[in-house]
């Protein structure tokens, strides 16, 4: 595990963004596992901005997202695939055939799920891994559980999922309240994984990267992958398990 602190959210971003540069750099194909929210905007519009200035070419990286909200249409403002194409896709030349999320319009739910896992293994798996941490220590949107689901699955959001997405809609009540997401499975394949919070998520980062491996706290596996990279402006110290 290696950590990164960051002085701020700008420092933050742009060094995120630079791991994504060299990344692209060096397999200018690569697989990009992509994350929304509101942490990883900053280090998309450094690449955006690299982008513009010529340092960067995506005609030929690929990226699976690692989530999406069952029953919003593509075009729905609070989609996950309108996030994506406001902060990065549309922004910058990506070509549209090599961006991929799950779609949560999905009649069939269980087979679009399957057919995502099919898809990152048909590419290999993910390159780099990109994921925020939600208060409840989910990554993707997998919640709290009983056990790990390995899989690509619907999942129904926690409550605090739900009241901490709600600043994104007009009212609570308008957060779907399920999702389709990745599961560890694809997360924990990915070849590094870079792993972004804030200071607001310092509690629930040391709960995840210093308390036990647990499934009631999802990021907690991410304690078992060989190259992992945490940028966090918090301040986080504990004992890192040998790897
Ligand atoms: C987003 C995702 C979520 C977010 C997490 C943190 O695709 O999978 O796990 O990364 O909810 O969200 P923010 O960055 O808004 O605090």
């Amino acid at each position: 595990m290696i950590f990164v602190k960051a002085n701020d959210y700008d420092d933050l971003s742009r060094k995120a963004a630079d791991l994504l540069y060299d990344q692209i750099l060096f397999k200018p194909d690569s697989v990009l596992g992509l994350a929304t929210g509101s942490t990883p905007v900053g280090a998309y519009q450094y690449l955006v901005q690299r982008y513009r200035r010529g340092e960067l070419d995506f005609s030929q990286t690929r990226s699976v997202n690692l989530d999406e909200y069952c029953g919003l249409p593509e075009d729905d403002p609070n989609s996950y695939h309108t996030f994506m194409r406001q902060n990065l896709f549309d922004l910058v030349n990506f070509c549209p055939k090599n961006c991929w999320l799950p779609n949560g319009m999905a009649a069939d739910k269980g087979a679009e799920c399957k057919n995502y896992d099919r898809l990152i293994r048909s590419f290999g798996g993910i390159d780099l891994q990109v994921l925020g941490i939600g208060q409840n220590g989910h990554i993707g949107f997998n919640e709290p559980a009983d056990c790990f689901t390995m899989g690509t699955h619907e999942v129904f959001l926690d409550q605090q999922t739900i009241r901490d997405n709600a600043r994104f809609f007009s009212s609570p009540q308008m957060v779907p309240i399920s999702a389709l997401t990745t599961g560890i499975r694809s997360i924990l394949q990915a070849k590094k994984i870079l792993l972004l919070a804030g200071e607001e998520k310092t509690e629930i980062l040391k709960k995840a990267l210093f308390g036990p491996v647990t499934p009631r706290v999802p990021a907690s596996i991410l304690q078992l992958h060989p190259h992992l990279v945490v940028i966090t402006t918090g301040t986080v110290t504990g004992n890192v398990r040998g790897n």
